[in-house]
C-alpha cells in the first residue's frame, strides 16, 4: 500500500532537485554581469574615444607644424630645402609625408620612390582618413595661395599644393588592446567580488536548509511521517520546519487514532456479521414452525362454532402469530439486507406511495399529511421499493405517536452539493411528542423500541437502506412539539423540475 501511495500523482516528487539553486545563482549571475557589464562598457568606450581623440589632436598638430614650416621655407626662398625637410620629418609612427600638386602629382615624399606618382581623386579640402576602428591614419591639408605667396605664384591659382601625412595606427591599436584587456580583467575581478559573496550567502542561508527540508519531505512523501525537520534556526525556514514538525506530529496522532478506529470498526463489523448470521439463522428456524402453528390453529378454529368464546381466543393467537411473523421478516430484512436495484425515479412519487399505504390509518386518527403539490418532481437514482419502505417506516412511527390527530409535513427538494455531489433531501416532520434526548442516540439501533409491541427494527433497517444508497438519516427533536426526520441521498444523475 505504501508503494502504491508513493506512486500516486499527489505523492510523486518532482525530479527537479536543484532547480531553485540553479535559478537563483543564474539569475544573480545575470544581474551582476549585466550591471557590471554596463559600467565597464561605458568606461571602455570613454577611454577608447580618448585614445582616438588624442591621436586626432597629434595628427592635427603635426600637420599644422609641417605646413607652417613648408610655407616659411617657401617664403624665405628656400625651395631647395623642401625635399630635405620632408624626408627629414620621418618619425617612428609616421608612415609617409608628401607634398602633392593640385593636379595629383607627388612633388616630394618621405618615400623617394613615390616622387612623380599621380594621386587620383586628390581631395582639395581638408580631409581626415580613418581606419576600420575609427582611428585617424591620414590627413590631406591644402596649402592655399595666400597673399604673401602671390608675389611668386601669381593670383590665378587658389591652391598651391596639398600636404598629405599618413600615420601608422600601431600605437593607438596597442593602447586600445591594452585597454580592452584591462577592462576585461577589471570586469572579471568585480564579478567575482560581487557574485561570490551573494552565492555563498544563498548556499548557506537558503540552499542547505532547503535541502534538509526536502530530504525529510521526501521521506514523508513515501508515507514515513516519523521524519523530523531541523528547526533550530530562528528565521522563516526554521519556522517552516517547526510548523512541519507540528503538522507531522498531528499526522502521526491522527494516523494512530485512525488505525485504532479502524480496528474497532473491523471488530465491530465482525461481531455484527456473526450476530446477523445468528439472527438470520434463528429467524429462519422460527419462520417455518410459525407457519405450521398458524395452519394448525386455523384447522382447530374451523371446528369451533361461530359464537363459541374460544373462537375469539383462537383469533387472538392468530394475530400474535402474525405479529411474530412480521418481526421475523423484519429481522431477516435487517440481517440480510436485499441487494439495491437503483433506477432513475421521482422521489416525490415514492413518498406518495408510502403515504398511500398509510392513508386509511391517518384518516382514522385524524392526522393530516401535507405533501408537495402534484406535478412536482425530484428525480434521483434510487431503489424505489427500498426507499418506499424507509418513508413508510418513518411515517408509520409518526402516525403511532399522534393517536388523536396531528399534522405530518413532507418536503422533497434538491440539496446543495455535498462533496461535489448533488443530494436529494426528504424532510418528514410530525406533531407528536418529540424524542427524549436519551433516545436520540439509540433510536437507530436494532431492537431499540419504546413501544409495547415494537420490533425496534424500523429505523435500523431504514438507516441501512439509506446508507446503502450512500446517504444518511438525521433526526431532530422539538420536545413537546414533534420530531423531524431528514433523509438525504445522493441524486447522482438527478434533475429537478417544477411543473
Ligand atoms: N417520530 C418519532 N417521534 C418520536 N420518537 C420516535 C419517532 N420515530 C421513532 N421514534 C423512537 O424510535 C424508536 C425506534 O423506532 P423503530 O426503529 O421504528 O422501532 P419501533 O417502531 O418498532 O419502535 C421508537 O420506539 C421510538 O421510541
Ligand atoms: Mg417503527
Amino acid at each position: 500500500m505504501g508503494a502504491g501511495r508513493a506512486n500516486s500523482p499527489a505523492f510523486r516528487s518532482l525530479p527537479a532537485p536543484h532547480k531553485l539553486r540553479a535559478r537563483y545563482l543564474l539569475a544573480t549571475a545575470a544581474v551582476v554581469a549585466v550591471a557590471l557589464g554596463l559600467v565597464h562598457a561605458a568606461y571602455y568606450r570613454a577611454r577608447r574615444d580618448g585614445i582616438i581623440k588624442d591621436t586626432s589632436a597629434r595628427l592635427s598638430i603635426m600637420t599644422e607644424m609641417a605646413r607652417d614650416s613648408i610655407v616659411s621655407l617657401m617664403l624665405g626662398g628656400q625651395n631647395g630645402q623642401l625635399g630635405r625637410f620632408i624626408t627629414g620629418s620621418m618619425t617612428r609612427d609616421l608612415k609617409a609625408m608628401r607634398l602633392i600638386s593640385p593636379g595629383g602629382k607627388v612633388i616630394c615624399s618621405t618615400m623617394a620612390s613615390q616622387n612623380d606618382f599621380t594621386v587620383r581623386g586628390l581631395p582639395l579640402e581638408r580631409k581626415v582618413v580613418r581606419d576600420g576602428h575609427g582611428i585617424p591614419v591620414g590627413i590631406y591639408t591644402p596649402i592655399y595661395n595666400d597673399r604673401p605667396c602671390q608675389s611668386c605664384h601669381g593670383t590665378d591659382k587658389e591652391t598651391l599644393a596639398v600636404l598629405n601625412i599618413e600615420l601608422l595606427n600601431r600605437g593607438p591599436l596597442q593602447k586600445i588592446a591594452a585597454l580592452r584587456k584591462e577592462t576585461l580583467f577589471s570586469f572579471g575581478t568585480a564579478f567575482v567580488l560581487v557574485f561570490a559573496p551573494l552565492g555563498l550567502l544563498y548556499l548557506r542561508l537558503v540552499d542547505g536548509p532547503v535541502r534538509g527540508l526536502r530530504e525529510s519531505a521526501k521521506k514523508a512523501a513515501k508515507g514515513n511521517f516519523d521524519a523530523t525537520f531541523r528547526a533550530e534556526r530562528d528565521d522563516e525556514l526554521g519556522g517552516i520546519c517547526a510548523d512541519l514538525n507540528q503538522a507531522f506530529e498531528e499526522v502521526r496522532r491522527m494516523k494512530a487514532a485512525l488505525e485504532e478506529r479502524h480496528q474497532e470498526a473491523i471488530s465491530k463489523m465482525e461481531k455484527m456479521a456473526s450476530l446477523g448470521e445468528l439472527a438470520a439463522a434463528v429467524a429462519h428456524e422460527i419462520k417455518n414452525p410459525l407457519a405450521g402453528i398458524s395452519g394448525a390453529i386455523q384447522v382447530f378454529a374451523e371446528d369451533i362454532p361461530v359464537n363459541d368464546p374460544r373462537k375469539e381466543i383462537m383469533q387472538e393467537i392468530l394475530n400474535e402469530i402474525d405479529r411474530l411473523d412480521q418481526s421475523v421478516r423484519s429481522l431477516l430484512a435487517y440481517a440480510r439486507p436485499p441487494v439495491l436495484r437503483p433506477v432513475k425515479v421521482d422521489i416525490v412519487s415514492v413518498v406518495e406511495r408510502a403515504r398511500g399505504l398509510l392513508a386509511r390509518q391517518a384518516e382514522a386518527q385524524g392526522v393530516q399529511i401535507r405533501m408537495p403539490a402534484a406535478g412536482y418532481e425530484v428525480i434521483a437514482e434510487a431503489d424505489p421499493e427500498q426507499m418506499q419502505q424507509v418513508f413508510f417506516s418513518i411515517m408509520q412511527n409518526s402516525l403511532g405517536l399522534m393517536p388523536s390527530g396531528g399534522t405530518m409535513e413532507v418536503s422533497v427538494r434538491r440539496d446543495g452539493a455535498v462533496g461535489g455531489e448533488d443530494t436529494v433531501r426528504v424532510t418528514l416532520s410530525d406533531t407528536g411528542m418529540g424524542i427524549p434526548s436519551e433516545d436520540m442516540k439509540n433510536m437507530f439501533r436494532p431492537f431499540f423500541t419504546t413501544k409495547h409491541s415494537g420490533s425496534g427494527l424500523g429505523l435500523a433497517i431504514s438507516k441501512n437502506i439509506v446508507e446503502q444508497h450512500g446517504g444518511r438519516i438525521e433526526a431532530e427533536s422539538r420536545p413537546g412539539l414533534g420530531s423531524i426526520f431528514h433523509v438525504i441521498i445522493p441524486s447522482r444523475a438527478s434533475t429537478q423540475k417544477d411543473g
